[in-house]
């Protein structure tokens, strides 16, 4: 096998590896995935300022986020059936966040549990909440975020409704996927991937199953899921669940700057501009293009973090450089963990940091916590 250099690497192995309607799952975006598009073509647009003869040696790539130390400014997004990615997913890319010193954050929507990340890893996660209608449920997950001494709760404010994926319609995608001939030849086809599933009972959405009472099957869950997603949520809910939760708040998915104001104001410790990676609003700008607005709108004493296209160390570069804190990476590492288990999720995090270790070098930097946009190029 040719050795990895490059996110790219990962994605084409991982394709070869999961079987399609999982690669699909990933590697889409909502209606013409215009949205989808724009989060990567953005960040080539950006150019950097090459410096020379400066001092470039002890470089740091540490730095903190929400006052955690992390040992560079990226943390795993959080992805929604990583388990069925690879088996374990969300334990084996935990693991790896863990060893690397980034944080990882658990969706709602998991295989593994709340609790099967906990007993798998000794330092806190960050959990990621999806209010559903069933607001006991939904307190009874916050609590059992705190009792697994998760570091902080991320809401996710851009998915009150469901963008359409063409592919996943298409494919029938469901949990457990549903055993129709197609999906079966496939699903045997990848034999890796099959093998690694029959080893875990983890095949359903971990954070679920036994928690409500209409899902005790699997079969109930795709129906429960689909209906329960609350088009009400609203920024009193907000106050609720920071009350509720008591600790470290982060909202996810602000793209607007009078969101991003009001989301400072309701006490966050950091609002993410994300477009969900262009799965729900296709037609909105790519995230790094709406950050600037975002940083003026809010101030820089707030922490602001970015995700959405983000494939290099390159793209983390240049996020820090407009005035992100923080960044997340959501497909670069699924495309890792399909690919190879933990091993890959480690490989995806090692390639993103040489390569944002040296494009700060060549920029004329030791310390990443320095970066401003005057390492930005702005034309002749
Ligand atoms: C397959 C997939 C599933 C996702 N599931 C969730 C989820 O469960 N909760 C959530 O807040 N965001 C979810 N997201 C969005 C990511 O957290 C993140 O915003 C996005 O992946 C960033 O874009 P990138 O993949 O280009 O890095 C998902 C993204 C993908 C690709």
């Amino acid at each position: 096998m040719q050795p990895i250099t490059c996110i790219e690497d990962l994605r084409v192995l991982y394709e070869k590896r999961v079987p399609r309607m999982f690669y699909d799952y990933t590697d889409s975006g909502s209606w013409t995935e215009s949205t989808y598009r724009d989060n990567i073509t953005a960040f080539d647009k950006i150019k950097l300022r090459q410096r020379v003869l400066v001092n470039m040696d002890n470089r740091s790539l540490s730095t903190q986020m929400i006052g955690q130390e992390v040992s560079m400014p990226v943390a795993l997004a959080p992805v929604g059936l990583t388990g069925m990615q690879h088996a374990d997913g969300e334990i084996k890319a935990a693991k790896a966040a863990e060893k690397f010193g980034v944080p990882y954050c658990l969706s709602t929507m998991s295989i593994c549990s709340i609790e099967d990340v906990a007993e798998n890893t000794s330092s806190p996660f960050w959990f990621q909440l999806y209010v559903m209608r069933d607001r006991t449920f939904i307190e009874r997950l916050i609590d059992r975020a705190k009792a697994a001494n998760c570091s902080a709760l991320m809401l996710t404010v851009d998915l009150q409704i469901l963008g359409q994926r063409h592919k996943d319609i298409k494919n029938g995608l469901s949990t457990p996927p549903k055993p129709t001939l197609a999906n079966l030849i496939n699903m045997v086809a990848k034999i890796r991937w099959a093998l690694g599933m029959l080893g875990t009972p983890r095949r359903g959405f971990g954070n679920v199953i036994g928690h409500v009472n209409e899902v005790d099957s699997r079969g109930d869950l795709s129906r429960w899921t689909t209906d329960q997603f609350d088009p009400t949520l609203n920024w009193d809910d907000v106050k609720w669940i920071k009350d509720r939760w008591g600790g470290k708040l982060i909202l996810k998915g602000i793209m607007d700057a009078e969101d991003a104001r009001l989301a400072a104001h309701s006490g966050a410790d950091a609002i993410i501009v994300s477009n969900h990676g262009g799965r729900q609003l296709d037609g909105a700008p790519a995230s790094i293009d709406a950050l600037p607005a975002i940083i003026d709108a809010v101030g820089t004493e707030h922490e602001v973090w970015v995700d959405g296209g983000i494939r290099t160390g390159q793209d983390v570069f240049k996020a820090l450089a407009l005035g992100a804190t923080g960044t997340m990476i959501g497909r670069a590492y699924i495309y890792g963990l399909g690919a190879m288990g933990e091993e890959g999720v480690s490989k995806s995090l090692e390639v993103i940091a040489n390569e944002l270790d040296l494009t700060m070098a060549f920029c004329g930097l030791r310390d990443i916590r320095k970066v401003t946009d005057s390492v930005i190029w702005k034309g002749v």
